[in-house]
This record gives C-alpha cells, sequence and structure tokens, in this order.
C-alpha cells in the first residue's frame, strides 16, 4: 500500500479548491465536483477516452508542448496498429495552464465529463502534489510524464510515472562536469523556491556536490516568474564560482544562464531538468552553449520503437525527439499495453467505468513496457523502473538561434 498524500499537500488541495470554487485563475471550465466519477457506471463505448493534461499556455507551456507532441504521436502510432484490439483509443486534451488551480480544473474535467480511463499529466510537480489526489480519491489512474519531484509516486495508490526521479538523474550532470573540468571547486546554486520539483533538485545536487567534496559557496533564490537575476547573479559571481547549478523552470532558467553570461560568467553550467527542451533554445540563445543537462531519454537509444518515435517525430518537426515527448510517448503506450491485456480477458469497452479504471491501475503496475525510453517497468509504488540514463551538452549554432542537445558519450 502507498502511503497517503502528505498532509501540506492536502491543504493545498483545500486551497486551490477553494480558489477554483471562487473563479480564481481558471483556464478553463469545469465542474467542481471531484467524486461524480465514482457514482458512473458508464462503459466506454467507441474509441476509448484517455486524458492528456499539460500546459499549453503561459511560460510553463515550453514543457508541455512536448508533452502534447508525444501523446499526438502515440495515438496515430498505437492506432495504426489496431489500437486495443480493434478498438482505437482517443486522446482528450485539456490546457492546465501553469498553476495548480488549472491542474485541478484540467483533472476534474477529464474525470467527470469526458469519462477517461486515465490520465497522462500534469506538466509540473507542483501541479502534481495538488491535482493527482483528487484523480487518487476517484480512483482514475495518472501516470506523470514529467513529474520528477521526490514524492510523486507516493501521493497515492492511482499515480504513477514514467518520468524518473531527480535523485536517479540529477547526480550525472555534475559528474559529466568534473569530467570535463577536474578543477572545479566552488559551486554556485540557483534555485526557483516556490517549485516544487526544483526545491527537490537543488537537494539532489546539494547533496551530490558536497558528497564529491565540493564546496557550495553561495545558495541563490528565486521565483519561476522572476526575469531579472542580476542581484542573485552578482552576488555569486563575487564568489568567484568555477560550476553553476542551475534549478529551474525553461523560461526563468534560460534567462538566469543569459544574465549569468552577460555579467561575465566563464564556468561550466549544469541545467536541471527544466532545461531539458529546446524551447530553451530561444530564451537564453547563443548563452546556452554548453550547458549540461541530464536526460532520461537519448534518441540513439537502440529499439525498434524508438526508431519508430525517432523518424515520425523527425519527419513532423524537423528536430530530434525531446524526453518530455519520448516520455509522454511513453505513458500513453503504457495504458494502451495494459488496456490491450485487461482486454485479452474481457472486453474492455463492456466493463463498467469505474471498475475498469480500478482494473487498468492494477494493470497497468504489473506490466514491462518496451518504449522509446528502453525497457521499463514500475516499483509497487509505481515509481518507474529504467535502465539507462544519459548527459548531453547544448551546441548552439554561431548566431545563436538554434542549437541541439549532443549526447556526451
Ligand atoms: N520535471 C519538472 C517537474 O517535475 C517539469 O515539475
Amino acid at each position: 500500500m502507498k502511503k497517503p498524500a502528505i498532509s501540506t499537500t492536502a491543504l493545498l488541495v483545500t486551497y486551490t479548491l477553494l480558489l477554483t470554487a471562487c473563479g480564481g485563475n481558471q483556464t478553463n471550465t469545469a465542474t467542481n465536483s471531484t467524486n461524480t466519477a465514482t457514482n458512473t457506471t458508464t462503459s466506454t463505448s467507441g474509441a476509448i477516452p484517455i486524458g492528456v493534461a499539460f500546459a499549453q499556455t503561459t511560460n510553463v507551456a515550453l514543457l508541455g508542448q512536448e508533452g502534447f507532441v508525444g501523446t499526438k504521436l502515440a495515438e496515430k502510432y498505437f492506432n495504426d496498429q489496431g489500437g486495443i484490439n480493434g478498438t482505437p483509443i482517443k486522446l482528450v486534451m485539456q490546457d492546465t495552464g501553469g498553476d495548480e488551480a488549472g491542474a485541478i480544473n484540467a483533472f476534474q474535467t477529464l474525470i467527470n465529463q469526458s469519462k477517461v480511463v486515465g490520465i497522462v499529466g500534469p506538466t509540473l510537480s507542483q501541479q502534481a502534489f495538488s491535482a493527482d489526489p483528487i484523480a487518487d480519491r476517484a480512483k482514475v489512474p495518472v501516470i506523470g510524464a514529467s513529474n520528477t519531484a521526490k514524492g510523486i509516486p507516493e501521493i497515492g495508490d492511482y499515480v504513477a510515472r514514467v518520468s524518473a526521479g531527480i535523485d536517479t538523474v540529477a547526480p550525472n550532470s555534475i559528474k559529466a562536469a568534473l569530467k570535463q573540468n577536474p578543477q572545479i571547486k566552488k559551486v554556485a546554486v540557483f534555485y526557483a523556491q516556490n517549485d516544487a520539483f526544483n526545491k527537490s533538485e537543488t537537494e539532489i545536487f546539494q547533496k551530490t556536490v558536497k558528497d564529491m567534496g565540493l564546496e557550495v559557496v553561495t545558495v541563490q533564490k528565486f521565483q519561476t516568474s522572476d526575469t531579472d537575476f542580476q542581484s542573485q547573479v552578482t552576488n555569486a559571481l563575487n564568489l568567484k564560482p568555477d560550476l553553476a547549478l542551475v534549478s529551474g523552470l525553461a523560461v526563468d532558467g534560460g534567462n538566469l544562464v543569459k544574465q549569468l553570461r552577460e555579467l561575465g560568467y566563464k564556468g561550466v553550467i549544469v541545467g536541471g531538468n527544466g532545461f531539458n527542451t529546446s524551447n530553451i533554445f530561444s530564451i537564453c540563445k547563443a548563452s546556452c552553449d554548453g550547458i549540461l543537462v541530464a536526460q532520461a531519454y537519448s534518441p540513439e537509444s537502440p529499439g525498434a520503437i524508438n526508431k519508430a518515435f525517432y523518424k515520425t517525430y523527425l519527419d513532423q518537426y524537423k528536430k530530434v525527439p525531446a524526453q518530455l515527448s519520448a516520455q509522454s510517448f511513453a505513458a500513453v503506450q503504457v495504458y494502451v499495453e495494459a488496456l490491450k491485456a485487461l482486454d485479452q480477458k474481457k472486453k474492455v469497452n463492456t466493463i463498467p467505468l469505474e471498475q475498469l479504471r480500478i482494473e487498468l491501475n492494477k494493470q497497468l503496475l504489473t506490466g514491462k513496457y518496451n518504449t522509446p525510453l528502453g525497457e521499463i517497468s514500475f516499483t509497487p509504488t509505481g515509481d518507474v523502473v529504467q535502465k539507462e540514463f544519459y548527459v548531453s551538452q547544448i551546441k548552439m549554432d554561431p548566431n545563436g538561434t538554434d542549437g541541439k542537445f549532443i549526447l556526451i558519450k
């Protein structure tokens, strides 16, 4: 059994539900009831609806849109292969915006109105800590495809993730930085203090550098909504660091890097998981060059499904696929394969929705999935078990308009 969600989360949910009830920060219309789904006995008929709740608007869309792309590619890929033993899947998309209230609204709509069998999302761990408990209470499976903060799978029995936790992934980038420059001694840490994932990531970053015998000379905090980082950068540069660790989302993190370089920092920069998108290139431009980022996906990963995913993505978007797209493809794949396995025992469109969601949740946790991320499975708590992790370095073209993540061998 999983542990119940932590009490601070419950408080946050109550707060955001109040906000929602008062009409604050709404990004879409939704019922405020969280438990009507448990009263339904409707079976799915026709295409099987899977909910996708990612940020399509706000700054968080830089991450959320890559998630949407991955799920759309998966929908076509698996339907072309016959869907769920002949029945297609149908993704129902909801924009979460960038905050907790938007994620809660999206989840409520998907659960109560769209009557989805399960949900992929939301984009941020910060949103997951508020929205996932709603699905958990309604016994609707959730697969996080970008949530990397500590504690996500523990939110509840119905919450799993295919996005490997930050404790597994983040240390690799610091090790790569030391390999490139063994002289590194002094580390400046920057993190977004209003975001759950970034708080979680900086803890891991700081522990890793201390364990490696490096000195953290300063810890500078900011908000994901900040655009001016001059005071944090100046404070840090006075201490002459030779490694900067930045835990932020794509826009704030990208701007911070830009200002670090503009104010004269020449040392190594490690970006956290919020940097894991080519959408950051338009933010830090030429200053993105050289940033090291740990990744849970390699476009070069062997395997037929990654080759197919890679090719479709490249053909459609004229660039190499990103981690968040691969992870959200994998999340849809988990639902498809678990539904197929269930369907072989009993046609899923004859099972009442409430029961189907419960059985789907049990089934998905037992499977092994050969995905673009490589072979994955789940711990009993719902955390992903994945074998391979990578580090890439951003290489910008000379005029700073476009770039690439180059895998470090
Ligand atoms: N990895 C980021 C999070 O968990 C997007 O919030």
